[in-house]
């Protein structure tokens, strides 16, 4: 069992801090028992899907929103520090924001570098029919997580959201 005590807020880069979040008042989300180490949750303020990650480096807020192509990361799995997307198995580290594993579909990492489509060990890379949803898939860049920064104050998980 979880107590609020062990509970507390996981460092994250700071150039990878969500816009807007600086100045941004923190809003109690949900009670800290409610997210156990090793569990994730979604909780939503208003248009925004906040996810909310548990870990044993400290609890990560980031948007509900694979940054491939916006699945939601709250359905998908955690192990550790790495959370895996339910739609093309992209896998995120939450430490250090970057991609883990490029999702199936292949297209552009971080950086702009093109990674074909997944194909099964010893077989040739998928090709894609030639058309726009070939071109999608190869230009979609997968971004790194951005954070909304986390505080534990009168037991509750508390994150830093921008007004709009
Ligand atoms: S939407 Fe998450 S890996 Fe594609």
């Amino acid at each position: 069992m979880t107590s609020t005590t062990d509970i507390h807020p996981a460092a994250f880069p700071p150039r990878l801090q969500a816009a807007g979040t600086t100045d941004a008042p923190f809003r109690p989300l949900l009670d800290a028992t409610a997210l156990p180490e090793g569990t994730m949750r979604r909780v939503t303020v208003g248009e925004l899907d906040v996810l909310l990650v548990n870990t044993d480096h400290g609890v990560f807020a980031t948007e509900d929103r694979c940054p491939h192509m916006s699945a939601p990361l709250s359905i998908g799995e955690l192990d550790g520090c790495i959370v895996s997307c339910p739609l093309h198995e992209g896998r995120f580290d939450l430490v250090s924001g970057d991609t883990a594993q490029m999702p199936t579909t292949g297209g552009l990492d971080a950086d702009g570098t093109y990674h074909p489509t997944w194909s099964p060990a010893g077989k040739d890379p998928k090709v894609d029919p030639p058309g726009k949803k070939a071109e999608a898939r190869r230009l979609t860049r997968v971004r790194r997580l951005r954070y909304y920064p986390v505080r534990i104050a009168d037991g509750a998980i508390e994150v830093a959201i921008p007004e709009r």
